[in-house]
């Protein structure tokens, strides 16, 4: 079997394993992790070990036992408990919620400068003073994206640590790691230490924050000089993430001390929960809050399940969620037939075979028989499926979108992939390999039918200008929004097919047939897009270090660059306010402000009372008004409409606050796109300031007629000098589906989203 088939059924498994207590299992079995929590770390009124001794009252012979405190940035605690006991404790004064830990999964450069951050642009001296908190697999320290040549020790506000002797410097200033528990064969597949053996960390890591590297490559592709996009800034890490997944035990460890640790940004790759349907239940968006709450922006990837509708993870408001976007280098791998004929496909194929032309061989012309396969179970090349006296030394064509490490099994000399999804994403495979959309190998399997000889060679990857960039990734997950419909998610769009950036060089050693060490390697994905804007958030927090986490956030989408609908009818719902522009971000001339009271009247709107407000707040302004404000109330730097029933008349007001931090004097005016059928209209239309930090605000009426499922519309602010530009989504339900998705894809994406999972598949 093939890599990504491994990581399906693996997937697969858990989702049964999820069901077992459900059917089999005695009261000791039905013991699951929870987490209880609290709130604002002030909220230490009542003790744990009340809570349990309250619950477990009815069972005196099992006493549960707090395995861990969360009381650094906010307040909580983890405890083995049935179902029952956890529904006690929920209903207890002073606990907000009580949820079981789950597992989530993981989700260069050319790509700063393509979104224009070039390598010589001017860098605030506070750049050095900016921490960028990673909590992801660890880092590999050796890396010289992590070099700390020249650098003086960490800021002073640094109040974290190095759980690693010999492990940090002063460019990564701190790595802590967490793991609740561990199976049998944890040991043998993990490094007890911030050490990342699976590269997704040192991935994330330097394309946040690295340093320049010179002459770097994957294996003599996508040579340059690679770099973080706060290059100067300071990395912490936070090691949440294993061989088996991410804990939101761990992750809310990672949050807890990040928070407290000092850093400025938080960058997580990592997917959230599914059918999330209510904030403040699960480690992410707990985190991210309190992250907010003490001037810390967290960004997140927004998930790999695409291009089907409402499946955008990280949701959050006081978060950023990032979709994934191509940038304007692909890579190539030609095969040439003996007739000389020349095919295209993707791939990252580093091997050369000089041209020669070997024997071509398909798939289902080559079954395993003695393991039973016939020429039709034998076409997907799925593991075993192969006759091994008919593919050695031969070039194979499979059908599916996996085949390679079944041909690597069989002795093939290389492999060709007649997949069915139309895709820009590369893959490294440990053979030479080319993966071809499915009408373009057509004529191959007919050309291996029609000759007594067929022969074919596959050439070595080039590098070529995809004119399309940015186009927004097929696997990127889209909007609408599941949590809450009328807030816009994805937020912006970052740079995450075919990234190149530092790894760690065991990860590849330990996967099948797979010799090389990488110290850089490519690799997709929205975990890629994630750091870059970390990165970019880092930027302009470096020349404004007071601005609040919805200011940057604010900053980062109204400067973004409008994507292009062309081929896209997901529209916003596939790339937010557009591609990041951090440079322009250092001055969007307006900011759409929040400060936690913000998020807590959107929490009071969304159905939390003032006594569950005040614990998360850890103070009395909760739910004061007489009306509850919408979604539609946030300050939040777009707009998002849902019409009440599909080609019906829609009639929707926002209200909207700007802050100036442009031009003391200044005059702004609203100009308005909308689509056929639509009236938006700004009261006032113009805004004059006359100081830095002023506030202004304004409404902005959308009345109009649904035709299609989606209307794309903006409200641009400008001066003459700045342009402050908000996207505006109107839609009905028929938006929140859409967009298929066939099964083959699923495990393709899965090599990027579950990178971890990927390699410790591999390995058994
Ligand atoms: C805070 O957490 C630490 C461990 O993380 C624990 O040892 C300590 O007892 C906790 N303090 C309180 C007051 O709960
Ligand atoms: C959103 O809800 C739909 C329908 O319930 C579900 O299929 C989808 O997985 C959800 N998306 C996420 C990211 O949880
Ligand atoms: C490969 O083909 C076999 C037989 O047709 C099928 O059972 C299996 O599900 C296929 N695998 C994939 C990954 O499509
Ligand atoms: C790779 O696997 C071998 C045993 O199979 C193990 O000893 C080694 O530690 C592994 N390497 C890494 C980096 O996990
Ligand atoms: C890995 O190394 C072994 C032994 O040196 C060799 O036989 C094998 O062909 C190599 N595999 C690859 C993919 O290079
Ligand atoms: C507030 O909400 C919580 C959780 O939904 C509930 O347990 C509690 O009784 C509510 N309190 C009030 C005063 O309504
Ligand atoms: C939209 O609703 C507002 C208030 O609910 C109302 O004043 C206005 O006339 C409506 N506009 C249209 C075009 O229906
Ligand atoms: C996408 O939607 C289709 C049906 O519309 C469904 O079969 C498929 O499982 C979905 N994919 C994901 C990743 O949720």
């Amino acid at each position: 079997m093939d890599m990504r088939s491994f990581v399906g059924v693996f997937v697969l498994l858990i989702n049964l394993t999820s069901l077992l207590p459900k059917c089999c299992g005695t009261s000791q079995d039905d013991l699951k992790t929870y987490i209880v929590y609290m709130g604002h770390k002030k909220n230490n009124k009542i003790s744990p070990s009340f809570l349990l001794q309250e619950v477990a009252s009815s069972n005196p012979m099992l006493p549960r036992k707090v395995i861990a405190h969360y009381n650094r940035s906010f307040s909580g605690f983890v405890a083995e408990l049935t179902e029952d006991e956890a529904i006690k404790i929920a209903g207890y004064d002073g606990v907000v919620s009580v949820f079981s830990s789950e597992k989530r999964q993981l989700l260069t450069t050319r790509s700063w400068d393509f979104i224009g951050l070039p390598q010589d642009v001017e860098r605030a001296q506070y750049e050095s003073d900016i921490i960028i908190g990673v909590i992801d697999s660890g880092i590999w320290p050796e890396s010289d994206s992590f070099n700390d040549e020249g650098m003086s020790s960490p800021p002073s506000k640094w109040k974290g640590t190095c759980q690693a002797i010999d492990f940090c410097n002063n460019k990564l200033i701190g790595a802590r790691y967490y793991k609740r528990s561990f199976g049998k064969d944890f040991f043998e597949k993990n490094m007890f230490s911030p050490r990342d053996i699976a590269g997704h960390g040192t991935h994330i890591a330097s394309i946040a924050a690295g340093n320049l590297v010179r002459m770097a490559s994957m294996l003599g592709l996508g040579q340059g000089t690679i770099r973080g996009g706060a290059s100067s800034a300071r990395i912490a890490v936070y090691k949440a993430c294993w061989s088996d997944g991410c804990d939101d035990v761990d992750i809310l460890h990672a949050f807890n001390d990040a928070i407290a640790d000092g850093v400025d940004i938080i960058s997580v790759s990592v997917g959230g929960k599914i059918n999330e349907n209510i904030y403040m239940e699960d480690g992410l968006t707990i985190g991210s809050f309190h992250a907010m709450q003490h001037g810390i922006l967290t960004v997140f990837a927004g998930g790999n399940s695409g291009p089907n509708r409402s499946s955008i993870m990280n949701v959050s408001p006081w978060a950023m969620s990032v979709a994934a976007s191509t940038i304007d280098r692909k890579f190539v791998t030609k095969v040439k037939l003996g007739n000389n004929r020349i095919s295209e496909g993707t791939s990252l194929n580093t091997f050369d075979l000089e041209g020669k032309l070997y024997p071509i061989i398909y798939s289902g012309d080559a079954p395993n028989k003695k393991a039973g396969f016939d020429k039709h179970s034998s076409r997907n090349c799925s593991s075993n499926s192969l006759d091994d006296n008919l593919v050695k030394g031969k070039i194979v064509l499979c059908e599916g979108n996996r085949g390679a490490s079944e041909a690597l099994r069989a002795g093939a000399v290389g492999v060709l992939i007649q997949g069915t999804i139309s895709t820009n994403v590369a893959y490294n495979h440990p053979l030479p390999t080319c993966y071809l959309y499915w009408k373009d190998a057509t004529h191959i399997r007919k050309y291996i039918h029609l000759r007594k000889t067929p022969t074919a060679t596959i050439l070595k990857t080039e590098e070529l200008t995809d004119t399309l960039a940015p186009e927004v990734a097929y696997f990127s997950s889209r909007g609408p929004n599941n949590i809450t419909l009328e807030i816009l998610k994805p937020d912006v769009i970052g740079p995450g097919v075919d990234i190149i950036a530092s790894w760690s060089p065991v990860a590849l050693s330990n996967t099948s047939g797979e010799n090389r060490t990488l110290a850089f390697n490519i690799e997709s994905g929205t975990s890629m897009a994630c750091p870059h804007v970390s990165g970019a958030a880092g930027y302009v927090k470096s020349f404004w270090p007071t601005w609040s986490p919805a200011a940057i956030h604010s900053a980062l989408m109204t400067t973004a660059k409008q994507a292009s609908l062309a081929n896209n009818h997901d529209a916003e719902f596939a790339y937010g306010a557009g591609q990041i522009d951090p440079m322009k971000a250092v001055n969007p001339g307006l900011v759409y402000d929040a400060v936690e009271e913000d998020y807590i009247n959107f929490l009071c709107g969304q159905g939390y009372n003032s006594t569950t407000l005040k614990l998360i707040s850890g103070h009395d302004n909760s739910c004061s008004g007489e009306i509850y404000p919408t979604a539609r109330d946030l300050n939040y730097p777009s707009f998002a409409l849902k019409a009440p029933h599909p080609k019906q008349h829609v009639n929707g007001s926002f209200l909207r606050t700007v802050t100036n931090v442009g031009s003391a004097r200044s005059t702004y005016k609203a100009i308005v796109t909308a689509p056929k059928g639509f009236n938006i209209i700004v009261k006032p239309n113009v805004l004059s300031f006359k100081s830095v930090g002023e506030r202004q605000t304004f409404t902005v009426t959308i009345y109009g007629k649904m035709k299609k499922s989606i209307g794309s519309a903006s409200l641009v602010w400008d001066d003459g000098e700045f342009q402050v530009r908000s996207p505006i989504i109107i839609f009905d339900e028929r938006a929140e589906t859409g967009a298929g998705i066939n099964l083959y894809c699923i495990s393709y994406i899965y090599v990027a989203l579950f990178y971890l999972l990927f390699y410790i598949i591999v390995i058994q």
